[in-house]
């Protein structure tokens, strides 16, 4: 008996230091000069709590769920800064925070937010999936997640920009995780087992694929469980209603002053 809880404390230990070593719920550390349109909220004092993505020189796609509650004045948009800890890149406060009029719930659709920064931020841009890029939602399809979020489900967030492959799912899949996935507005993505997946932190954040943003971090139950993937906003569904609100000017060339 004693000798059974010791191997049991054993492989405990053990699984737990494998838990601890993987990043970002399965990723790897990404660089910001290759992705240099991803960027982390915080609020004034700081604390990271989601993330986004620069789609025009002033205007940051985010999720409804990270900006709704909070004035322009207590978000700040962190651009150009992999390391948390680091002082690199710009701060920003934005100047108007627009949600999705339909927003009720992440786990309802129309999560998304759009800030409206005062000067361009001095990064480029990342395009929006638009109708054309819609064979980028084919089951299978790998798409980078990117963020600062927890590397495990009751972790701590991270303190450098990580990033993981998440290949799209099948709706069927998704319907069958969460009676809740009824539209096509959202979809999954992830791997049946788990292990690989988004996690608190990274919501708002950008999925990626051929130079486009394809989703965007929303929900999901915990996180790189077995049989419950990450869902993110479908993008491309939205292609009309952003264009209102970020609107279709190409990307400025930001000279110095
Ligand atoms: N809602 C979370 C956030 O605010 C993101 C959840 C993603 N969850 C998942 N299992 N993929 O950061």
């Amino acid at each position: 008996m004693r000798r059974l809880l010791v191997v049991l404390l054993a492989l405990l230990f053990t699984a737990g230091t494998a838990v601890a070593d993987v990043q970002v719920v399965g990723g790897a550390r990404a660089s910001i000069a290759i992705n240099p349109w991803v960027v982390h909220l915080t609020d004034p004092n700081g604390y990271q709590f989601c993330g986004g993505t620069v789609v025009a020189p002033t205007k940051v796609l985010t999720a409804a769920h990270c900006a709704i509650g909070r004035k322009a004045g207590q978000l700040r948009v962190v651009a150009g800064r992999e390391d948390k800890k680091s002082d690199a890149g710009v701060v920003a406060t934005p100047v108007s925070v627009w949600i999705h009029p339909q927003y009720v719930s992440a786990d309802r659709g129309e999560d998304l937010a759009v800030l409206t920064m005062q000067e361009p931020l001095p990064v480029t841009p990342l395009p929006m999936a638009e109708q054309a890029d819609n064979d980028l939602y084919q089951p299978g399809t790998p798409l980078r997640a990117l963020g600062w979020g927890r590397t495990s489900e009751n972790g701590r967030t991270s303190r450098y920009l990580m990033e993981a492959t998440l290949p799209v799912l099948p709706d069927t899949d998704c319907s069958g995780a969460y009676p809740q996935f009824v539209r096509a507005d959202m979809f999954c993505a992830g791997y049946p087992e788990g292990k690989v997946d988004t996690c608190q932190g990274d919501s708002g954040g950008p999925l990626v694929a051929a130079g486009k943003l394809v989703g965007v971090t929303s929900w999901g139950e915990g996180c790189a469980r077995r049989g419950k993937p990450g869902v993110y906003v479908r993008v491309v569904r939205y292609a009309d209603d952003l264009r209102q609100v970020v609107g279709t000017a190409p990307p400025a060339v930001v000279e110095p002053q």
